[in-house]
């Protein structure tokens, strides 16, 4: 039997980078996907239903809130019900600096899209969850993605995205406590360096590359089916006694405190 199989699934975010393979893996394993983004996901949609698999898209821009209800009602609308809620949707914006330097405008931006997103999408998933939940018995998962920033600094500087990924983080363990004995849970998801478009922006050139490779105990960037493999682990009911917890998925960058040679 498939991981996710007889689950629905939006996942915001996945017309592209982490969010896309994770769509795909999503539906490799069984569930029925809706990318939900800002940008058209109709590419992925395909490559899902090419290879067998059961996708949709919906327009979302995660900052508007009619539009992210929208979203939820298209699952449930199109598939019956909502399992399955990654909050995968964010940006890092290059203008993000230091708190000196960094405007009100990157920060604003960065935590709209990084924070509101997430809670938007939670507030209009759960309602969907408990009603699906009346109706099959199941657990719905909120998979909401953090960063390895928000457990420890970094000297890039990124403050607001750092300061984003923190309010993620908590609001993981918040949601979590407060539906953990209403038939939801809610886990955090903590990737460390991949090479998606995000990143492929900001480590342009080799020497930008490999400053950030010392930092990586595994000496490697991860791959993005890395992230997707926990990513499922916290959807599928196979991590069903957890909640409010940070899955790290960082090629051991939060156990370091110097890396080997
Ligand atoms: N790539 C990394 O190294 C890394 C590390 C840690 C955490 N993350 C997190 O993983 C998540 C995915 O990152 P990625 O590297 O795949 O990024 P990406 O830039 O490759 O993809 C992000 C996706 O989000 C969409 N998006 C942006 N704004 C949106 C909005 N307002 N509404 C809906 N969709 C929107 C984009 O269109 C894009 O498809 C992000 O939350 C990011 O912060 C990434």
């Amino acid at each position: 039997m498939s991981r996710l199989e007889g689950k629905v699934a939006v996942i915001t975010g996945a017309s592209s980078g982490l969010g896309r393979v994770g769509a795909e893996r999503f539906a490799a394993e069984g569930a029925k996907v809706v990318i939900a983004d800002v940008a058209d996901g109709e590419e992925a949609v395909d490559a899902i239903t090419a290879a067998g698999g059961d996708a949709s898209y919906v327009s979302c821009d995660v900052t508007d809130e009619e539009s992210v209800k929208s979203a939820i009602d298209f699952a449930v609308e199109v598939y019956g019900g909502l399992h399955v809620l990654y909050n995968n949707a964010g940006v890092m914006l290059s203008e993000d600096d230091n708190p000196v330097t960094t405007s009100i405008d990157t920060y604003q931006k960065t935590m709209d899209i990084n924070v509101l997103g997430t809670m938007l999408g939670c507030k209009y998933a759960i309602p969907a969850m408990q009603a699906t939940r009346e109706k099959d018995g199941s657990v719905g998962s909120i998979v909401n993605v953090a960063s390895f920033v928000a457990h420890m600094g970094a000297a890039t500087p990124q403050v607001a995205y750092t300061a984003s990924k923190g309010a993620v983080l908590a609001m993981t363990r918040e949601i979590a406590v407060i539906y953990a004995r209403q038939g939801i849970r809610c886990n955090a998801l903590c990737p460390g360096p991949i090479m998606t478009p995000m990143l492929a922006k900001f480590l342009s050139d080799d020497a930008k590359r490999n400053r950030r490779l010392v930092h990586i105990p595994m000496g490697r960037f991860g791959d993005p089916s890395e992230i997707a493999n926990g990513a499922l682990f916290l959807a599928s009911d196979e991590s069903s006694w957890m909640t409010g917890q940070s899955l790290i998925i960082d090629g051991g960058i939060t156990a370091a405190y110097v890396t080997p040679e």
